[in-house]
């Protein structure tokens, strides 16, 4: 068994990630989110309740394990505090195995008043964000005037930086965007109060993960959103603004590279995507629907229908290298029980002629002609079986069938949203035996 283990989406997020991480929580003593906000939706289901996570690490609904906010999330204290009282009245207490980055960048109320003006001025032109203030939060970093957690410690620091920028927030606001201005009296008076309940999660996390590895301690990286909404390789501008594949996890906790360990990533058995932007193997009509109908395809976060297609291979394959992937997850294999026959988009054309490589402009990308091989359907119920013998062969050579075209191992399959609709495959270099 393998010590780390980052766990990173291979599509455009909701591929079930963050009841995988809870599966695998189980085998690690720290559960760390490197990148995103409260954008991510982690719908995990533990017996009878069904818990969405935005912020807080999956691994949080286990009682012994820590839970751990790295450097590299932007990080909305009130949905923070939101967050964490809404699972206590479900029982489950934080209380100090929860540890939040003392470097993590904030997202403070300007953010999210920027972000809906940018998006009302973007037109059609939208990338159809989750408006809690993501990609804001994420240029200020770059443009290095952001507040950051460790900025709350200090009442008076906080006071002082946080003047100087809603000054510049509030030209912007009512010169370019037309929009109202915040007072900065009212916000900082807010947040003294905010940050007296966020300072004590906080901490150095980079020395804080270090320590534990040395000491014998496993880590699962927890990524959010999936590796075509990073910002660096995926569908650029249709992209969230953060590191979303397995490379954000160095940077965004703190741990060398050498020392992450190895690479799981998670992928329906079809595709969705929410918000604007290419999807070349985007499915229409009645099959869109009844994939959309049967897998609750809703943003788990804004509620919006979720686009839904086939799986894609090439963006797989794409995906697979990019993150060094060791094994894949399949989820939501139940999902397509109904089909007789099922598409896979396994290569692009544009203008007749294959391309090898996943597009970088994305005007490309949205005129590639997508050449699909068509897979027998296996017609019977999946759902919660948690033996590889138990699918019937169809089942099992389609699998098979993605794990020759991506070129990756599967460890895992998914076949309900409880913890024990898991399949485990025994022969995987990074299975982990329940
Ligand atoms: P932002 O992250 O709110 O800036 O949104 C940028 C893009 O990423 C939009 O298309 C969102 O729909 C998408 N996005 C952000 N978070 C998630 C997620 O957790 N799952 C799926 N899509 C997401």
């Amino acid at each position: 068994m393998p010590k780390n283990l980052v766990v990173v989406g291979v599509q455009w997020g909701d591929e079930g990630k963050g009841k995988v991480v809870d599966a695998l929580a189980e085998h690690f003593d720290i559960v760390a989110r490197y990148q995103g906000g409260a954008n991510a939706g982690h719908t995990v289901v533990v017996g009878e309740n069904k818990f969405v996570l935005q912020l807080l690490p999956s691994g949080v609904l286990r009682p012994q394990k820590v839970a751990v906010i790295g450097n590299g999330v932007v990080v909305d204290p009130e949905a923070l505090l939101n967050e964490v009282e809404a699972i206590g009245k479900l029982g489950i207490e934080v209380g100090d195995r929860l540890l939040v980055s003392d470097r993590a960048h904030l997202i403070l109320p300007y953010h999210r008043a920027h972000e809906a003006a940018a998006e009302a001025a973007r037109g059609a032109g939208k990338i159809g964000t989750t408006a809690k203030g993501i990609g804001p939060a994420y240029e200020d970093k770059a443009g290095r005037r952001g507040l950051r957690t460790c900025d709350l410690r200090e009442p008076e620091i906080f006071r002082r930086k946080c003047a100087g920028v809603l000054a510049e927030k509030n030209r912007l606001a009512s010169a370019v965007f037309g929009g109202g201005t915040l007072d900065e009296g009212d916000l900082v008076d807010r947040y003294y109060e905010i940050a007296r309940r966020i300072v004590p999660y906080l901490t150095n996390v980079s020395a804080y993960l270090n320590h534990a590895i040395d000491g014998g301690k496993c880590v699962l990286f927890e990524g959010a959103q999936g590796t075509l909404l990073d910002m660096d390789h995926g569908t650029f501008p249709f992209v969230t603004s953060s590191s979303a594949a397995a490379g954000g996890a160095a940077t965004g906790t703190g741990v060398g590279p050498t020392r992450l360990g190895t690479v799981m990533g998670v992928s329906k058995a079809y595709t969705t995507r929410v918000g604007s932007g290419p999807f070349p193997t985007e499915a229409a009509g009645p099959d869109a629907d009844k994939i959309r109908e049967r897998g609750s395809e809703f943003g788990a976060v804004t509620g919006r229908p979720r686009r839904c297609g086939w799986f894609d291979v090439v963006a797989a394959r794409y995906s697979a290298r990019l993150n060094g992937l060791s094994a894949l997850a399949i989820t939501k294999l139940d999902i397509l029980d109904h089909l007789a026959e099922i598409p896979v988009g396994v290569e692009y054309e544009i203008d007749g002629q294959p391309i090898a490589e996943f597009p970088a402009e994305i005007e490309v990308l949205e005129r590639v002609r997508v050449r699909y091989q068509v897979v027998p359907g296996w017609q019977r119920s999946t759902f919660g079986l948690h033996e590889w013998a138990e699918l019937p062969q169809k089942a099992r050579d389609y699998l098979h069938f993605l794990a020759d075209q991506v070129g990756t191992e599967i460890a895992m399959v998914s076949t309900g949203p409880g913890r024990d609709q898991t399949i485990w495959l025994g022969n995987s270099s990074v299975v982990i035996s329940p």
